[in-house]
């Protein structure tokens, strides 16, 4: 410790709010990074299922800080609807930060992504359609529009017409849709000013002093690897650092705090939206562990893309994010497969490749090289200790480490709470 970072090591949808959860009761600040409302945690506690997507699932425990830090975009309807709904369920949001330098999505960037979407036709992203990619190329554009900008009417309305002169051309002329009334963005997004305000803090400023006083403070990334807008799929990516560089970038902490990170990576390979997946299954065995593992979208319902493991991916993003564990989760999943096949290499036009292509068109037609493990009829999920799983269960984690570059420090083997295999400590001293 102290300050450690998740982040999927797939394309997302690990169980990074599980992964979260684990190592919750040691911290004291949790810290949402990157992305925005595309991102869906479910988290189970109890009888009771968490549906989290733009706060940090480590809001569920009691007693952390939970920060919204500069790297993140808003959409401040979806934020307020998310607190209430916690509230409701007896959960305190009250110690909430939100950076003044986060970015906020509105409504022209959530019409600007799903009007690109069907513009794009065969090649759409698959973006999950709230307003992700417009609202990170604003920023980039230097034409977005920041948390602290709602305290200042007439700054707001100056960058809002700002934005608004270019769009309303694009919206009006290319896309053939009505235009945005500047007067509507801008009372729209001063409804939210003054329950804001509270919360509204120099959050880097913050991190760092608790991060001086010693106190634990975990990084949850949103996405994945694999969607990294530099280390992705692209342009079939988000529009953040889902990576661990990412999480500094993201909340203006500095690369030395770093001393654990901490990958979440399934037992086998999913996906949601377009883009490359060498391992996709397109057979019954996909269906299954679609149906096994409810590989369904907390964020939009869509059915996941389902493959089975691929170990060059998880080596690419041990090294990307230099990670120092792995949580391997959903093991439980594959119980009842008689022989499981994992990707070790891949062959690209007849040779064979050991890492993940730097050519995307490589990537596209990679074809699968799998080394085949015997499988476990046994139920798992009541398994706590490394030593009650099945020895083929054992065998296939112990390969899946050899392969992938990188300790697995804990298994999931099931959606509850304590339903995980603790193989070693993740926050022991570095
Ligand atoms: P995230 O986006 O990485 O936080 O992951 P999601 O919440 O989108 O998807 C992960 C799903 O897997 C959730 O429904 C979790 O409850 C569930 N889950 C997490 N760990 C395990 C596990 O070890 N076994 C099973 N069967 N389900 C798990
Ligand atoms: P968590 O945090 C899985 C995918 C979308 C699409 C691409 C771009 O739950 O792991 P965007 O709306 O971000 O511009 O969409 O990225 N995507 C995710 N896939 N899990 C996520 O988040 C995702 N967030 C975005 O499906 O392909
Ligand atoms: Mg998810």
């Amino acid at each position: 410790m102290p300050a450690v970072v998740i982040i999927g090591a797939q394309w997302g949808d690990e169980g990074k709010g599980k992964a979260t959860d684990l190592l919750a009761e040691h911290i004291e600040y949790v810290v949402k990074f990157n992305g925005g409302n595309n991102a869906g945690h479910t988290v189970v506690i109890g009888n009771e299922k968490y549906a989290l997507h733009l706060l940090p699932s480590g809001i569920l425990t009691p007693g952390v800080i939970p920060v919204i830090s500069n790297g993140v975009v808003i959409d401040l309807e979806v934020l307020f609807h998310e607190i209430d709904a916690l509230n409701a369920r007896g959960i305190d949001t009250s110690r909430l930060r939100v950076s003044a330098n986060a970015h906020v999505i509105t409504p022209y960037h959530v019409t600007i992504d799903k009007t690109t979407e069907r513009f794009l036709g065969k090649r759409a992203i698959g973006t999950t359609g709230r307003g992700i990619g417009p609202t990170y190329a604003d920023k980039i554009n230097r034409v977005g529009i920041r948390i602290q900008d709602l305290f200042d009417v007439s700054i707001l309305r100056q960058k809002v017409e700002g934005a608004l002169v270019q769009k309303n051309q694009l919206l009006t002329k290319v896309y053939n849709r009505a235009s945005i009334r500047v007067d509507e963005v801008v009372a729209e997004l001063l409804t939210y000013a003054e329950r804001l305000r509270p919360m509204v803090a120099d959050t880097a400023l913050e991190l760092h002093e608790a991060l001086q006083a010693g106190k634990n403070v975990l990084f949850e990334g949103g996405q994945a690897t694999m969607l990294d807008v530099d280390h992705g799929t692209y342009p079939f990516v988000t529009s953040s650092n889902a990576t661990a560089g990412g999480a500094s970038t993201g909340s203006g902490i500095g690369p030395r705090e770093f001393k654990t990170v901490i990958g979440i990576v399934k037992a086998y390979t999913t996906r949601v939206g377009a883009g490359p997946f060498p391992t996709e299954l397109f057979d019954a065995w996909g269906e299954q562990l679609r149906a096994t593992g409810h590989e369904y979208g907390t964020t939009t319902g869509r059915p996941r893309r389902c493959g089975w493991y691929d170990a060059p991916i998880a080596r690419y993003s041990a090294r990307i994010n230099g990670l120092t564990d792995f949580v391997l989760t959903k093991l439980d999943v594959l119980t009842g497969i008689k022989e499981i096949p994992v990707c070790v290499a891949y062959e690209v036009d007849g040779k064979r490749v050991d890492e993940v292509p730097v050519s995307q068109s490589d990537f596209h037609h990679a074809k699968p090289v799998y080394e085949m493990f015997p499988g476990w009829d046994e139920d798992i999920s009541t398994c706590r200790t490394f030593d009650e799983l099945p020895k083929n269960a054992q065998d296939y984690v112990v390969a899946l480490e050899k392969l992938s570059g990188c300790r697995i420090s804990a298994i999931g083997v099931g959606p509850a709470r304590d339903a995980i295999i603790v193989r070693h400590d993740m926050l022991e001293a570095k």
